[in-house]
């Protein structure tokens, strides 16, 4: 975890981990709740700066001072992490280039493929590893997409090589910052004009909330995004932000415990006859395996253990996994018989009796 400290408005540089804890709450005066409260409300009284429950919300806005604060820039909650995206990817003018990683989020190149279908703009999807090909990619481009590391490939890209060039051609650059999270990767201090979130993942990290977020740190930029928001109704539940801004407060200790756990998890899964790779990037607590044996032995895999459980998304306290190529739309580039593991916070011994009892079965003689 990032030992380095952030320097709040006034006073003493805070750590993240403390800013996770303190940052968005409401102001320390007698009587007042420590935690900002859930405020229910679709209009409000006229004369003031927000009038209508579209245009802004006081749970929303304690959400996103304590997840910009972490980003270090302005933040902007949506209704899930594709309603920012859709938001960001219109940014752009008619007939534009967008670059984007072959294996970023298949729901984010979804998107992409939509508007170069309906010819709203081109797409160009690049190796995201492979820094020179991005860099030559950028040369024409309006905006340039980052998904560091990748789902679920767990690919990572040179960030600050990548702006440098987007930069130089008068792009735009945003990092899908989902699976680091701002406590182990900050894109705004390596240029990234735009930081998003699917906060439903690490940054809520309970399995009970759909959410996404924007953080930049270019007023102009956060006006547009703002007024993008308000106009198209992207906005998220009040309840929604509220379980988020409760989740955020534990993401250093989830996530130091979750990546423990997918370190030692990556130890003790190498080598073993049943896993034919291990990918790991090193930080952060998604792994993605790929079975020796491919898909048969991957989704049987999923149906054997009684602790992992079988299910899409990531990033909350309990551990689960899946055969992305079950979906139809993962690009044949991800192999047939990869699992993506999102590791939780459970005991570790727990995790690996039932993973390795599972892969075990897998490699005894039918
Ligand atoms: C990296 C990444 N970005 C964006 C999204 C989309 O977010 P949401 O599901 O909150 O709409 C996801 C969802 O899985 C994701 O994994």
């Amino acid at each position: 975890m990032s030992p380095e400290p952030t320097t709040p408005p006034a006073g003493r540089p805070l750590r993240p981990g403390t800013l996770a804890v303190t940052a968005g709450r409401p102001a320390h005066e007698p009587d007042s709740p420590l935690n900002t409260p859930i405020t229910m409300a679709s209009t409000y009284v006229a004369g003031g700066d927000t009038e209508y429950g579209r245009y802004g919300n006081p749970t929303w806005t304690a959400f996103e001072e304590a997840l910009g604060t972490l980003e270090g820039g302005r933040c902007l909650a949506f209704s899930s992490g594709l309603a920012a995206v859709a938001t960001l990817l219109d940014l752009v003018g008619q007939g534009s280039k967008v670059v984007a990683p072959r294996h970023a989020y298949n729901g984010s190149v979804l998107q992409m493929a939509d508007l170069e279908a309906r010819g709203r703009i081109t797409a160009e999807l690049v190796d995201i590893t492979d820094t020179d090909a991005v860099v030559k990619a950028c040369a024409d481009a309006a905006l340039v997409w980052v998904e560091s590391p990748t789902n679920p490939a767990l690919e990572v890209a040179d960030i600050p090589a990548i702006v440098a060039a987007a930069h130089e051609a008068g792009a735009y650059v945003v990092v899908d910052n989902t699976f680091a999270t701002p406590l182990l990767q900050q894109p705004l201090t390596q240029d990234a004009d735009i930081v998003l979130h699917s906060a439903t993942k690490f940054i809520a990290g309970h399995s009970d909330v759909l959410l996404g977020a924007v953080v930049t740190r270019d007023d102009e930029l956060f006006g547009v995004l703002k007024h993008r928001r308000d106009m198209i109704g992207a906005t998220p539940g009040t309840l929604e932000a509220w379980l988020a801004l409760r989740g955020l407060r534990t993401l250093h200790v989830r996530l130091e415990r979750a990546q423990a756990n997918a370190q030692e998890l990556v130890r003790r899964m190498t080598g073993h006859p049943a896993v034919g790779e291990v990918r790991y990037p090193g930080f952060g607590a998604i792994v993605s395996i790929v079975l020796a044996e491919g898909a048969i032995a991957a989704d049987l895999l999923t149906r054997k253990t009684t602790l992992w459980v079988h299910a899409t998304s990531l990033g909350g306290v309990e551990s689960t996994f899946e055969r992305r190529r079950r979906w139809k739309s993962e690009p044949a580039t991800i192999p047939d018989g990869l699992v993506r593991m999102s590791v939780g916070i459970e005991d570790v011994d727990d995790l690996w009796d039932d993973l390795a009892d599972a892969l075990d079965d897998l490699t005894l003689p039918s």
